[in-house]
């Protein structure tokens, strides 16, 4: 049996068993798909499991996306510009990294019809899923994108890999065609970002959290008139795309998988 795995810190809440179990299945596969939680020590143990093929891929949530570089051998294109890994998969005995975050987020935007080319965009926070946004963004064609985290060192330090990327203070806003919330505000009831959403002048409110399915931000924003988006089909499609790496087989996203990312 092919063994398959998320790993991360925390990883209790990630669906991602949920989803690949249920194609696992549906396309009968001799496989099944686990979370691991682990420390950072144990990187190296897990990855050399893999080079003896006693486990099969692997997918990496936080903080290990950009931990588990060193521990590679070969990084894909957006793996490589983003300096980010959510999928493991051997290929000619090698241990390749690669990204499918960057996929996962621009499929979720195409199917919302907004446009992003030449559009300007606003993302708060500087946490792990932003440099897979800021190349799904780069490559989709937007005009600006500013960025306003908290901790402004990480916003800054973004700028190494993108650096045309604009940075604000966290509690400044601007005027903006889209904006994301990359923060994890949201995911603990009552949590909101303080922002006036009058001002901001958005066609499009993202966030990557898709539980719960709305937070605040997006409330507000829908309370405003103003379009919204969840997390929920980022995950879906980055999930999708792995899959598919591992298996061979593109798996289909309907309303049964929809409804089993709650
Ligand atoms: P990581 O930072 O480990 O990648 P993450 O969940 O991907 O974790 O990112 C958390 C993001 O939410 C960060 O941008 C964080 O801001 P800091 O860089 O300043 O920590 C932001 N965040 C979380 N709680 C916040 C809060 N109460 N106010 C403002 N920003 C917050």
């Amino acid at each position: 049996m092919r063994k398959y795995l998320v790993i991360g810190n925390p990883v209790e809440h990630s669906l991602s068993p949920l989803l690949h179990n249920f194609w696992i299945k549906k396309y009968n596969l001799n496989a099944f798909y686990e979370k691991q939680l682990l420390e950072k020590k144990d990187i190296e143990k897990i990855l050399s499991d893999m080079r003896v093929s006693k486990i099969h891929g692997i997918n990496v949530t936080v903080p290990f996306k950009n931990t588990v570089i060193p521990f590679l051998d070969q990084l894909s294109d957006t793996a490589q510009e983003t300096q980010s890994v959510n999928t493991i998969f051997k290929r000619q005995n090698k241990l390749v990294g690669d990204n499918t975050d960057v996929y996962g987020f621009s499929e979720a935007v195409k199917l919302t019809n907004f446009d992003p080319a030449n559009k300007s965009v606003l993302i708060l926070g500087a946490g792990g899923v932003v440099p897979s946004v800021l190349l799904a963004l780069k490559n989709m064609g937007v005009d600006q994108i500013t960025l306003s985290n908290r901790t402004k060192e990480k916003a800054i330090n973004l700028k190494k890999n993108f650096p045309f990327l604009k940075v604000i203070d966290w509690g400044e806003t601007i005027k903006s065609d889209l904006i994301i919330n990359a923060t994890s505000i949201g995911i603990k009831q009552n949590d909101e970002i303080k922002l006036d959403y009058t001002k901001l002048d958005g066609q499009l409110f993202y966030d990557v959290i898709y539980n719960p399915p709305k937070t605040q931000f997006l409330e507000n924003a829908k309370n405003s008139g103003k379009k919204t988006e969840n997390g929920k089909n980022m995950f879906i499609y980055q999930a999708m795309k792995a899959f598919q790496t591992w298996h061979g087989i593109k798996p289909q996203i309907n309303d049964e998988v929809r409804d089993l990312i709650k």
